[in-house]
């Protein structure tokens, strides 16, 4: 047949509808799969959810099925789990988990609270807020999402298989109350409870994940999509003992949570259970027992040199691991020290006595850093340390914390490892606003928040931090970056100042360098008050104590005092008259007296939010609610008021 432009295209169109006909309406047409016991007909309820999931996009982020390769997600996806979606729509991204499964999984109210903030219960999580929504609305969607997945597995999602269903832990532990002094429950108890053994199964298996305050953000845990249980969340306060069996034996369907009965003896899951729940979930106060150590931890020394090499060391080990709870400067003042109890102790107290005197010995710190402390979130360390390591800490948490042993004088502060880095130069992106919230979280408590070394917790380290305003520099060169950069990242030798390259990005490091070097050392220039006859941001027009308190919360007047002389004292001074001591060798001059009129409201607005491109911090990074009216009422009523 001769190849005209008619038979090319009668021939392409033949073909063309030959494979729609196969690929696309065979299939449909065909297509009868038979109905499984996850496919059921949506209520009306759960329709409109339905509409509402894809209206909104959840689809992009979530996808609703489970391929082969899935591994711990749940059975593989059925032609016939779909037979009632119309249109199907699967989704191809998943940015978010899976979501096949996902009902009964959780409570409506979590649900609800996911959608409205997602990182109220799920710290890290990057899901849009959906708090556009009405209640109703959201409703509808969490029962749509209660309907996905197998109905005889809702059934088992919310209750325990057979096996577990109404088992008791072995060991009928009392619950020990508060020891009076004199009662030795300490190890004693502790140890009769296998709770050692738990908090030992937990530090080797469970603390990547769950993280060692059971907030679910451990090193590894705070990188997943679905990030571990937060024990500290309220269904764990009343959990019965069969389906925390049932979990951490059977592990959770659709995410990284092994099945622990695979590896893990019943006994060991009773006492892992029972730690969880004595130190996170339900916490039993307890005295700790003082204790001496014994056996094997008996009158030993540290068998290493306290070296600038052996500190060093011990301070990487220490930032990575420790500073979380007990903070850089070893005050106890760590991110994590409200969320665990008893919280963590404070070396500065003076409790371990001096260098001619020391209390406590290498046998004490030695003891406590291998086996923790009973009956608190102190993790046994001798899991993941070995005995070098320890020793390590030892040295570290002795000699720069509690000052009980001698360590190498500062040689040269300028720290030969700055070299590694001398070439570096800060990027062009560096940022001073995101440094200025770095330095205030990370830094001010040592460096102070006029950054001249008089932070709260730092006064008392041996050296002191330093004070920014003595490198005040005309001449900071660029190579100067690059030694700030090296020191933050390394830390500085026989110092607490911590190796920061444990523990922030680079991209935040350079920024916090951008910040203390343009606001400390150069002198950001700061004279003029921006009081402006009170003008207010319209957000806080109406911000007043009184409808403070009259939503039901509290403002302490004793608290105010303490905190304005810890936070703001440094710049503004004692009265207010702009002379505190963090000013008086800048180059710039600090804040003007503030101005006697300012209503509550502005000084509240002032305080939270800070008054941009200045050293005024906005406090809300640092301080909460009540703390700022505590600060507030006392400038109002007696600061300002011409009081003291
Ligand atoms: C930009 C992507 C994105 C969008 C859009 C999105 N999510 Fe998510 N979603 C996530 C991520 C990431 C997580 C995991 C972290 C978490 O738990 O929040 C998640 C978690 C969830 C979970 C918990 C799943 C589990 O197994 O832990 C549910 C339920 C959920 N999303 C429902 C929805 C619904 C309903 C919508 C639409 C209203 C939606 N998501 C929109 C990203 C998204
Ligand atoms: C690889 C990371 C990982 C490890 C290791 C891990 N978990 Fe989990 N765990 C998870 C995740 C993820 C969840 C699910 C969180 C969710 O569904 O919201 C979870 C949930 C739990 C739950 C809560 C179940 C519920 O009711 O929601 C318990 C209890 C638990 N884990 C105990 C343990 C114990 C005990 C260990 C150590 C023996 C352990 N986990 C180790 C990741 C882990
Ligand atoms: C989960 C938080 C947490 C982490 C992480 C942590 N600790 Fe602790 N630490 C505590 C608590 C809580 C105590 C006990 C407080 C008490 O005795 O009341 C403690 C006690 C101690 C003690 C004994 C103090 C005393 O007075 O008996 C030492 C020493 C110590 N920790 C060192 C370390 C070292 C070193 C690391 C890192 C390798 C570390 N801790 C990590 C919470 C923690
Ligand atoms: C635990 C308290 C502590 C914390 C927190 C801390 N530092 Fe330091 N810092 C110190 C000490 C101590 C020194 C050493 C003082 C000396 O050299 O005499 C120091 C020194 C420095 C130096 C070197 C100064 C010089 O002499 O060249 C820089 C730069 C610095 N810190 C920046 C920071 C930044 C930025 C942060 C926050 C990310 C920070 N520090 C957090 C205690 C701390
Ligand atoms: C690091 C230095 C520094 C610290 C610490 C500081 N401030 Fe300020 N503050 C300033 C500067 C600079 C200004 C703006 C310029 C000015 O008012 O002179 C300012 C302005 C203010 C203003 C507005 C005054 C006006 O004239 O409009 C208020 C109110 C205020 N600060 C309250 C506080 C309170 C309360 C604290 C403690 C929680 C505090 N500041 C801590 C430096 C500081």
């Amino acid at each position: 047949m001769k190849m005209t432009f008619k038979t090319i295209l009668i021939g392409g169109l033949a073909v063309f509808f030959a494979v729609v006909a196969t690929a696309v309406f065979a299939p449909t047409l065909t297509w009868n799969p038979e109905q499984t016991t996850i496919a059921h007909e949506y209520t009306a309820d759960q329709m409109a959810g339905r509409e509402l999931f894809y209206s909104n996009g959840c689809n992009y982020c979530h996808t609703q099925y489970v391929r082969e390769e899935d591994t711990a997600m749940g059975a593989v996806s059925n032609g016939g789990n779909y037979v009632f979606d119309s249109p199907m729509i699967l989704g191809s991204e998943r940015t978010g988990p899976d979501l096949s499964y996902v009902g009964r999984k959780r409570s409506e109210e979590w649900e609800i609270q996911h959608l409205k903030s997602p990182r109220d219960v799920s710290p890290l999580s990057i899901m849009p807020n959906f708090n556009f929504l009405s209640d109703d609305q959201l409703k509808s969607i969490a029962s749509y999402l209660f309907a996905l997945g197998d109905r005889v597995a809702q059934e088992r999602m919310i209750r325990p298989p057979d096996v577990y269903e109404g088992v008791l832990n072995p060991q009928d532990y009392p619950i020990v109350q508060p020891s009076s002094s004199g009662d030795p429950q300490g190890w004693s108890m502790w140890e009769a409870d296998n709770l050692q053994n738990g908090k030992e199964t937990y530090v080797k298996y469970c603390l990547t994940c769950h993280g060692c305050s059971g907030n679910g953000l451990g090193s590894y845990g705070g990188t997943l999509i679905v990030t571990p249980a937060n024990f500290k969340q309220e269904p764990f306060k009343s959990m019965p003992d069969e389906e925390w069996m049932w979990h951490v034996s059977e592990g959770i369907p659709g995410t990284v949570m092994p099945t622990w009965k695979l590896s893990l003896s019943e006994e060991e899951r009773w006492n892992v259970v029972r730690y969880i729940q004595r130190i996170y979930a339900q916490p039993v106060m307890h005295d700790p027992d003082e204790g001496d150590p014994s056996g094997a931890y008996a009158n030993l020394t540290n068998p290493l040199p306290a070296s600038t090499e052996i500190l060093d060391e011990g301070k990487q080990i220490f930032t990575r691991e420790c500073l979380v709870c007990h903070g850089d400067a070893g005050t106890g003042h760590g991110p994590y020290r409200d969320i665990i109890q008893p919280g963590p102790p404070d070396f500065s107290d003076g409790s371990y006595g001096t260098l001619d005197n020391p209390v406590y010995t290498d046998s004490d710190y030695f003891w406590r850093i291998s086996e923790g402390v009973p009956w608190t979130a102190m993790p046994a360390w001798k899991i993941h340390y070995d005995e070098e390591a320890r020793w390590k800490l030892v040295h570290y948490v002795r000699g720069l914390f509690t000052q009980t042993e001698k360590i190498p004088e500062m040689a040269d502060p300028g720290n030969e490892v700055a070299q590694i880095y001398y070439d570096q130069r800060m990027p062009e992106t560096a940022s001073y606003d995101r440094g200025q919230t770095i330095f205030v979280e990370q830094c001010a408590h040592c460096h102070g928040l006029a950054g001249d070394g008089q932070g709260w917790d730092g006064l008392y380290l041996n050296p002191v931090p330093a004070n920014f305003h003595d490198m005040l520099g005309s001449s900071l060169t660029p190579a100067d970056e690059g030694t700030y950069f090296a020191k933050l990242t390394f830390g500085i030798h026989n110092s607490a100042m911590p190796s920061w390259g444990e523990w922030l990005p680079e991209r935040d490091r350079w920024d916090t360098i951008k910040y203390v070097t343009d606001s400390f050392m150069m002198g950001k220039p700061v004279t003029e008050s921006v009081y402006n006859n009170g003008a207010i941001s319209s957000e806080f027009l109406l911000a007043s104590s009184d409808v403070y308190l009259s939503e039901g919360h509290t403002i302490i007047a004793e608290n105010g005092p303490p905190l304005y002389a810890q936070y703001c004292a440094t710049c503004h001074g004692d009265t207010g008259a702009g002379d505190g001591p963090g000013n008086q060798d800048n180059a710039s001059e600090g804040p003007a007296p503030f101005p006697q009129d300012m209503s509550e409201a502005y000084i509240y607005w002032r305080t939270w939010d800070g008054v941009p491109d200045s050293l005024m911090y906005p406090f809300k990074w640092l301080l909460n609610d009540q703390q700022v009216w505590e600060i507030t009422t006392y400038m109002t009523q007696t600061l300002l008021a011409g009081g003291q």
